[in-house]
């Protein structure tokens, strides 16, 4: 069965950066308790009017650019993102028109912060059964306008930031491409990071009722999403390993979900790593949800941290719950 390749990687942020000193003049929090529980410095939020699409398509044309492609050898479009511009259609059908891909399929993938490797998953089964040739993956969020910035929603809203990230992924004609993919998910945690309304479950979707008692603004438990995260990160990079007949010594870069730095910190002791051996750029971003991932992959190949042959591994974990990881020789 052939192999699919990322052969074109891009990002994109929005250009307003929210540092955690701005963040301290918003609610009643502090530089060091943020830097000291996440690691995070500054992040990236939308302006007004600017959408996930309009970052989807920014870092789409990068990827399309470093692939040496054009946009109409795209066959597929697949998005993992939360939070799509509108309730619907969602951000791969925008994508898709902005892109002048006529009538190409498109669809997002809500998988939280595992989204982009559940994107990747799906694109790869389509080069491999060679329904799709040049697929498009992107993780793509816009999270900052979901958040309360008053002191109440402080423990999320320091967290996250807005940003895509995508991949052109083309048939491999060697050994390199991506090896394998595994994902996961336990609903009974949904309750334990989620955003209740607005919601089909309720008419109207949102109340201004519901608005005042605060149930538009995402929910978090945050030591029990610690808990899990920081044991499913470990259990499906090793299964990624298991699968490929690979040990740890053979893997040059894992590029984790920029969750937070306590948890890389803790997936790289369970591992036994120097931190050295992940990525992290959640200074810079904070949790960007489902755009973490192909945001930090992009950076890495700028910072010259993955070279041909090598064998990185991808790993998630976020709410739903949701995991997973994939396996990639470059
Ligand atoms: N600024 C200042 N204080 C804050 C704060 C903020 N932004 N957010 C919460 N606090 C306060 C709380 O009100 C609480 O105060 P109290 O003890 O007086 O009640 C205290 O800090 C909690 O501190 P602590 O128990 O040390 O928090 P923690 O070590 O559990 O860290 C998280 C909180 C959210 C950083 C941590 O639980 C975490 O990283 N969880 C995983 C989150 C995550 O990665 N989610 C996304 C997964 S995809």
């Amino acid at each position: 069965m052939r192999r699919a390749k990322i052969t074109g990687v891009g990002h994109a942020v929005p250009e307003r950066v929210i540092t955690n000193r701005d963040l301290e003049k918003m609610m009643d929090t502090s530089n060091e308790w943020i830097v000291s529980r996440t690691g995070i410095e500054e992040r990236h939020w939308v302006t007004e009017g600017e959408g996930t699409s309009d970052l989807a398509i920014r870092a789409s044309r990068n990827a399309l650019h470093q692939a040496e492609i054009d946009p109409r050898e795209i066959d597929l479009v697949v998005v993992g993102s939360l939070t799509s511009d509108y309730f619907f259609p969602g951000v791969g059908n925008q994508l898709q028109d902005k892109l002048g891909l006529d009538t190409v399929p498109s669809f997002d993938i809500k998988a939280a912060c595992s989204a982009f490797i559940y994107a990747l998953s799906i694109g790869d089964q389509f080069i491999k059964t060679g329904q799709a040739n040049t697929v498009l993956v992107v993780g793509a969020e816009v999270q900052s306008t979901a958040l309360d910035i008053s002191t109440e929603g402080r423990d999320m809203s320091v967290l996250f930031g807005d940003g895509a990230g995508a991949v052109i992924l083309q048939p491999s004609n060697d050994d390199t491409g991506i090896l394998s993919t595994h994902l996961h998910s336990e609903g009974k945690y949904l309750k334990e990071l989620w955003c209740e309304a607005p919601a089909s479950r309720f008419n109207p979707r949102l109340s201004p009722e519901m608005l005042a008692e605060g149930r538009q603004y995402p929910k978090m438990n945050g030591r029990e999403v610690f808990r899990n995260a920081v044991t499913r990160f470990p259990e499906v990079i090793q299964e990624a390993l298991e699968a490929n007949h690979l040990t740890l010594d053979d893997i040059s870069l894992i590029i984790p979900h920029q969750a937070n730095l306590r948890i890389s910190q803790m997936i790289a002791k369970k591992l036994g790593l120097s931190m050295d051996r992940l990525f992290s750029n959640i200074h810079k971003y904070g949790n960007t949800t489902g755009a973490s991932i192909p945001i930090a992959l992009s950076e890495a190949l700028t910072e010259d941290r993955i070279h041909s042959g090598d064998n990185i591994i991808l790993a998630a974990f976020g709410s739903g719950f949701t995991w997973a990881s994939a396996a990639i020789r470059w």
